[in-house]
């Protein structure tokens, strides 16, 4: 594949690494400023997504500029006849996901959403168990996602500026991972939500050092520093019903001490029930009535489907980048034309609806339906 990039910063570089791994080249990168993309050191540098994508002509555009870019620069891309893998969340709102999804159609090209959670063999493994009925019906599906990233009320990140990552902060940024990761093993779908917002730090500065994006609105301090007014959440308690019937919680906080990366899922079934800790992707908790076990990622158990997201034999443990690498591997098998799973457009809209379902919720207080999709 020519993979075009557009934004530089953490995650531009991850799917750089990933897209040569895979055996692609990575032709062109756009970042908000030309120094940005030429210091990203893969591909020909531009700050213009139009002309990048006229002169590069890439097979697939990767999306890891801020989330209010990701409808206008998918939709450019699929207007220039390239795939999309977008970064989570697809966008900052279900109308744009919808937008983003008829521009696919109209081009017939594939746009895919980069949850890569859902690339560790164990969630694949758990998935088909799930499928196969070996824990029975599912009564409790729960989960954390808890990270500090932004405990630090020194810490300015461009998600505080108004407008850019949608009607919720934590959700939007970690919940949809959550959301995701949850539906997929299951196999089921969230019904309703009912939803707690707290909002812990409520006023951030922003000093326009690298990664805080361009000056936000705000009361302009000394020495042009913008204090700036944070109203979303980043701590939300959600109390969840499945279409199945099964029902659980999920906590998703931003300002968590001690936890980067804090992602689980805990389901309890009629026949038994799992504990997977994404900090410990290589081992699960199996439960059954008086008897609790855990139990090693193997790749001779997955699923014949499911072998290629396992690279390496028993006991050596694989990693983000590996589950990271398998998502973008099947999105571009899908691309190439292959009847594959892959976390579709409709996945990435999914996700960004429970959030909204949860914020309307969070607003009245009262349960909220998802829609649609
Ligand atoms: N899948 C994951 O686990 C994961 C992890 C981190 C981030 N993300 C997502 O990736 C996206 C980027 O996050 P990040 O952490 O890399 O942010 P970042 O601040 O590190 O990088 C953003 C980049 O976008 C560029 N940019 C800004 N405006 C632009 C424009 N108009 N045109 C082109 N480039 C522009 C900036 O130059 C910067 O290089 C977000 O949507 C975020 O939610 C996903």
């Amino acid at each position: 594949m020519r993979a075009a990039i557009i934004g530089t910063g953490y995650i531009g570089r991850v799917h750089a690494r990933l897209i040569r791994e895979l055996g692609g080249q990575v032709v062109a990168a756009c970042g908000r400023t030309l120094a940005s993309a030429e210091a990203f050191g893969a591909g020909t540098a531009y700050d213009n997504v139009d002309a990048m994508l006229r002169s590069a002509k890439p097979d697939v555009v990767h999306i890891c500029s801020p989330n209010h870019f990701h409808k206008e620069h998918a939709i450019k891309a699929f207007d220039a006849g390239a795939h999309v893998m977008c970064e989570k969340p697809m966008a900052t709102n279900v109308d744009d996901c919808l937008h983003m999804i008829e521009a696919a159609d109209r081009a017939k090209r594939v746009g895919a959403v980069a949850y890569c959670y859902r690339g560790y063999p164990l969630v694949r493994e758990l998935r088909r168990r799930v499928q196969s009925g070996d824990f029975g019906v599912l009564w409790r599906v729960s989960g954390l996602y808890l990270s500090q990233d932004v405990f630090d009320p020194e810490k300015y990140v461009w998600h505080f500026t108004p407008g850019t990552v949608g009607d919720a902060f934590a959700l939007m940024d970690y919940g949809v991972h959550w959301f995701d990761l949850a539906e997929f093993v299951t196999d089921d779908r969230i019904h309703d939500v009912t939803a707690n917002f707290r909002t812990r730090r409520p006023r951030r500065l922003w000093t326009g050092e690298a990664g805080q994006g361009p000056r936000p609105p705000g009361r302009i301090l000394e020495a042009g520093q913008v204090a700036v007014d944070v109203s979303l959440e980043d701590q939300a308690d959600l109390l969840i019903n499945f279409k199945s019937g099964a029902s659980g919680t999920a906590t998703i906080m931003a300002l968590s001490p001690g936890n980067p990366n804090h992602l689980s899922l805990s389901v309890d079934g009629d026949k038994g029930g799992f504990d997977w800790l994404q900090e410990q992707p290589n081992s699960f908790i199996e439960r059954r009535l008086g008897e609790k076990c855990i139990r090693e990622r193997n790749p001779d158990r997955l699923h014949a489907d499911d072998r290629f997201s396992a690279m390496v034999p028993p006991g050596h443990p694989e990693g983000y980048l590996d589950a990271f690498r398998n998502v973008i591997a099947e999105s571009w098998r899908a691309m190439r034309g292959e009847k594959i799973l892959y976390p579709t457009f409709e996945d990435g809209a999914r996700g960004v609806a429970i959030v909204e379902c949860a914020v309307q919720s969070a607003k009245s207080h009262l349960p909220a339906v998802t829609q649609g999709l």
